[in-house]
């Protein structure tokens, strides 16, 4: 977009599910990028809402419901707390962190719904949906895994495989298992709401081709979907948690949680600028509040519906198909929105080597991270930066985090600003001594320096922020290099007014970093901003070398960046290799077998038996011949236990035993049933029984 037409941005964060803590992952892909363009965009004095929420609709929040045995609505809510805080405390300025479970949520999207029905944009349609007949629910997207039909992922999930990122319908899924019960679904007919993608195909196409300045990975997933053709997609699920569809004869379902979600983005701003009263959770503030009806003070619809507005989308890779793709093709449908400018998507970090696994507990998580790294928010967020995932999936360790720190951080940027601050108090009792005559080696320096700025925006402004970062150290390494090169602690013996000169431009350079450190590390420019003492300055001073009057009086030093120890990133990695430990097999446990369904198992008869006689099978090592009491009969049975049993101590003891196995012949006795045995990794026999004296003939289920 002609930088000159715009007014105004819309950035947008997506939202995290609120299922758990963000980690590092989410961090680096989304929400460091996306807090460096927005305080970027504010230092130019542009513009700008920047804007997310917590998305809590949905399969996955009902999936965590039931593995924590606590309702929705306590999930979300916990997990909204959790997340808002930390994003809150790692210094993600959101102009507003909001929530789809709100009522201006509930109602924006309601409505955008309505509007597409009312239109006549969906497709009503009978289909087949799988359906888990022990639960008694229909399952969609997450409730169904299966193998990829792309890629042969075996985990694919029913409306997205995470491992070449394709979407899916669940009943493209091969081998489709219920996520509920584990079994194999059926197919009933329900009746759903779908938007017609294929309609938007040319326009789709259009849009997307007029955005070749994409990144690579995002313009060519585009490409590859729509060159497959695009198909109707449901909009509504049978579901029980999420938004109401708001139509009649739909009870039972809500809306798609991908439909609802972006929408998000939108109710969010609507409630940024108070356009409803209702509660809020509000970042800056300490709480939930109540919004003073004000109607609309900013304009929420200049920020989605205005030509002259850009609109940004910070996404991790596993999400373009909906933000390029799905909600384009919804904002089409309804007409008036504005499309995306940009859809930054970042691919992802792995960590110490491996993928990032909620589940497996391998990630570092935001929360923990602020608890034990209390005070080094800007570390993390240098190291994310530095190593951000931006064209290929990069990996996080913890002795790069090290490094980082105490060969970048410390030595180089904090180096600097502490060398000029110990210095200017020591020769000139912290005021800032006058400029004198420039030599040309002083005059490079101010050239050099002036240089940056359009350089590390740029570097912005095209959503490269690694680059934009190393330029920023660059900063400091010219700094380091000034002072190396002119060594002013000789010089003030011979020559003070050089040492004035020297010292000038080494704070005009500190003043600089003020600015240009901002928008990567907030909480470094806050210190700088308190060390130097002179107020707050616009992205567009900088590169300027008078930043800093003569005769000014700066603060004393605190050091920026503290060297981190080995002791501490051994403990990070001691808690990894404790996440591995619980998550590894124990050496003697065999794999689990393959899964059988419910009535492969209700097909057998267990029943408590008591042993009424026992003798050794002749000429057999390990077998006894038994008579049970199943309650049902007396039998015989033949069980291979005699070198863990003698006969004379099992008269009157209890078992279990399977009484409607066919029989079988052994060693020409006929054995009726099976006794269950548990057997060690040692090879050692024990019988299964109930734990107390039980009638013979209870059923065992
Ligand atoms: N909750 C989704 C995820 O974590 C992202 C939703 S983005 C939005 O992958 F656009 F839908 F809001
Ligand atoms: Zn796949």
């Amino acid at each position: 977009m002609d930088n000159s037409k715009i007014k105004r941005y819309t950035v947008t964060a997506a939202l995290p599910y609120t299922n758990g803590p963000v980690h590092i992952g989410h961090l680096a892909g989304v929400y460091i990028p996306a807090d460096i363009y927005a305080r970027y965009l504010r230092s130019n004095k542009r513009d700008v809402k920047f804007v997310c929420g917590s998305d809590e609709n949905g399969v996955p929040i009902t999936l965590k419901a039931k593995r924590e045995g606590i309702t929705p609505q306590e999930v979300v809510d916990k997990y909204h707390k959790i997340i808002g805080d930390s994003f809150k405390e790692f210094g993600v300025s959101f102009d507003i962190y909001h929530r789809t479970s709100s009522s201006t949520h509930h109602q924006t999207a309601a409505d955008f719904f309505e509007t597409l029905y009312d239109k006549g944009v969906f497709t009503e349609e009978i289909t087949e949906q799988y359906y888990d007949e022990q639960a008694k629910q229909f399952l969609a997207d997450r409730y169904i895994t299966g193998t990829c039909p792309n890629c042969g992922n075996e985990n694919a999930y029913g409306d997205q495989c995470e491992n070449c990122g394709s979407t899916l319908n669940a009943t493209d899924l091969i081998n489709p298992k219920s996520t509920l019960s584990g079994n194999k679904p059926i197919l009933k007919e329900t009746k759903n709401w779908f938007l017609p993608l294929d309609k938007y195909e040319g326009q789709l196409r259009e849009y997307i081709e007029s955005h070749k300045e994409w990144r690579p990975n995002v313009y060519g997933q585009c490409q590859s979907w729509l060159n497959a053709g695009l198909h109707p997609r449901a909009m509504t699920r049978d579901l029980d948690w999420g938004i109401r569809v708001p139509v009649r004869g739909a009870d039972g379902k809500v809306l798609y949680v991908w439909f609802d979600a972006p929408i998000g983005y939108i109710s969010a701003t609507k409630e940024l600028c108070n356009y409803a009263k209702l509660d809020v959770w509000n970042p800056k503030a300490e709480e939930y509040y109540i919004n003073n009806y004000e109607s609309d003070k900013c304009g929420w619809e200049e920020y989605w519906k205005d030509e002259s507005t850009k609109l940004v989308h910070f996404i991790g890779k596993d999400n373009i198909v909906f933000h390029c793709i799905i909600f384009p093709a919804m904002l089409m449908a309804h007409g008036g929105y504005i499309l995306a400018d940009n859809v930054p998507a970042n691919e992802f970090l792995n960590l110490e080597g491996q993928k990032i696994s909620t589940s497996k507990n391998w990630a570092v998580w935001l929360n923990e991270y602020l608890r034990e790294f209390e005070g080094k928010q800007d570390v993390l967020r240098y190291v994310l930066t530095a190593t951000a995932p931006e064209t290929k999936d990069n990996d996080f360790t913890w002795k790069d985090f090290q490094a980082r720190n105490n060969n970048e951080l410390v030595a180089v940027l904090g180096n600097f600003v502490n060398r000029v601050v110990v210095l200017t108090h020591k020769y000139f009792n912290g005021v800032v001594p006058t400029l004198m005559e420039l030599k040309t080696e002083d005059q490079a320096v101010v050239d050099e320096l002036a240089s940056f700025p359009a350089k590390i925006s740029a570097s912005i402004e095209n959503y490269r922020f690694r680059e934009a970062l190393s330029e920023v150290m660059n900063v400091a390494r010219l700094g380091n290099k000034y002072l190396a090169e002119t060594e002013p602690w000789k010089l003030i013996k011979t020559d003070e007014d050089r040492v004035r000169t020297i010292l000038n431009i080494s704070l005009q350079i500190c003043a600089n970093l003020q600015i240009l450190v901002e928008p990567f590390m907030p909480f470094t420019a806050d210190k700088l901003m308190k060390i130097l003492n002179n107020g707050k300055q616009a992205w567009a001073e900088a590169g300027s070398s008078h930043l800093i009057k003569r005769g000014h009086s700066i603060n004393e030093g605190e050091l920026l960046f503290e060297k981190i120890e080995d002791a501490e990133i051994d403990f990070q990695i001691e808690k990894l290799n404790q996440s591995k430990a619980s998550n590894a097999t124990p050496a003697a446990a065999i794999p689990a077998k393959e899964n059988i369904n419910f009535d492969d198992f209700s097909a057998m008869d267990i029943r408590v038996a008591t042993i009424v006689s026992a003798e050794k099978v002749e000429k057999t090592k390990k077998l006894l011949k038994l008579t049970v009491d199943t309650g049902i009969d007396q039998r015989t049975v033949v069980s291979g236990i005699a070198e863990h049993y003698k006969p004379e101590d099992i008269i009157g003891k209890q078992v279990s035993i399977i009484v409607n196995l066919a029989p079988r012949e052994i060693k020409g006795i006929l054995s009726q049933g099976m006794i269950l045995m548990a057997e060690n990794s040692e090879g050692k026999l024990t019988f299964v029984a109930p734990t107390e004296q039980f009638e013979a003939g209870s059923v065992i289920r």
